[in-house]
């Protein structure tokens, strides 16, 4: 529970503030990275106590839990397991030649959970570091944790950072749900504000963000955001399928006295052109989009210059697959 409230508090506004400014000025200029980046907006914050067999997490690689090649994590010890004392209490990490040889061996081989604790872990060792460290690998490092014989409470932030240039291998993190973007017009999130007009929800499989992703679930999310910000809604549109003009939805930006609450920005069509008309259209007549997964609203000009942003991030309609 701590760590989760922990977690929490990472997305305040001041927490994110000092995190921004650390990738912007300390972390990018030494490490390379190119803006404009993304941030991961939930931090993680770990507590790992002495003698928790069952609190280890196993050996694992950032693609193996759907991270995208182009996203980099940091590991950042708050206690000190700098002393080969502390090795057990430290992160476990692995060679990226030899963590791509034994991921790719695992998955041919069909291991289980506990073969490849044994095979990652053999081939791993603990990372030296104190607090003011931080460690910065790939999502093809195998990495881990063994049980902690230390005595001593280990402490920890991680977080990943991405590079728009390779915004659109970000695998299923994609921009403006998971990463955060880092100094981009209008990059601070709007908050949902009610405008008093009747609202509709509206749900479509015809991009590729939203094909795979079944209505039924799609809608839990979306009544989850009308709960948590007061929305009462007044009907549900659903896209006609295969039509990738989204004329659902360009009919209710167009003749609707209402906002409407989407999924995703990733359920605006890919095209800019077909993008373009139903943005103007909404913003013409004063209406307010909510889009559930990114918990962003666009109704002015800079709320949608922050969703161009987004899109442009993640390469949306642009990459070639
Ligand atoms: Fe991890």
């Amino acid at each position: 529970v701590l760590s989760k409230d922990l977690c929490a508090a990472t997305h305040s506004r001041e927490f994110t503030e000092l995190v921004r400014d650390f990738v912007r000025d300390e972390l990018a200029p030494r490490t390379g990275l190119v803006p404009p980046l993304g941030i991961q907006r939930y931090l993680n914050v770990r507590i790992m106590l002495p003698d928790r067999p069952q609190g280890v997490f196993p050996f694992h690689t950032g693609l193996l839990y759907g991270h995208g090649e182009a996203s980099r994590s940091l590991w950042m010890p708050l206690t000190d397991v700098r002393d080969a004392s502390m090795s057990s209490a430290s992160l476990q990490i692995v060679g990226l030649d030899e963590s791509r040889v034994l991921a790719e061996s695992a998955r041919e081989a069909r291991l289980g959970i506990d073969e490849m604790a044994e095979r990652f872990g053999a081939a791993s060792w603990p990372v030296s570091a104190g607090p003011g460290d931080v460690l910065l690998f790939t999502q093809e490092n195998i990495h881990g944790n063994v049980v902690n014989v230390t005595g001593r409470t280990r402490v920890s932030i991680d977080f990943r950072v991405a590079e728009a240039r390779f915004g659109d291998r970000l695998a299923r993190k994609i921009a403006g749900g998971y990463f955060g973007l880092l100094d981009t017009a209008g990059n601070s999130p709007r908050a949902a504000r009610p405008t008093g007009r009747q609202n509709v929800l509206y749900l479509n499989n015809n991009t590729r963000s939203t094909e795979g992703v079944p209505v039924h679930l799609q809608r839990l999310m979306v009544l989850d955001y009308c709960r948590a910000h007061g929305i009462d809604y007044h009907f549900e549109y659903f896209e006609l399928e295969r039509m990738d003009h989204l004329p659902t939805l360009a009919h209710a930006v167009a003749n609707l006295e209402c906002d409407i609450v989407l999924y995703s920005i990733y359920a605006l069509p890919e095209g800019p052109a077909a993008r373009t008309a139903i943005l103007d259209s909404a913003l013409e007549r004063g209406l307010c989009l909510h889009f559930v997964n990114e918990d962003v609203v666009v109704a002015d000009r800079q709320d949608r210059e922050h969703l161009e942003g987004i899109l442009a991030f993640a390469r949306w309609g642009q990459s070639e697959t």
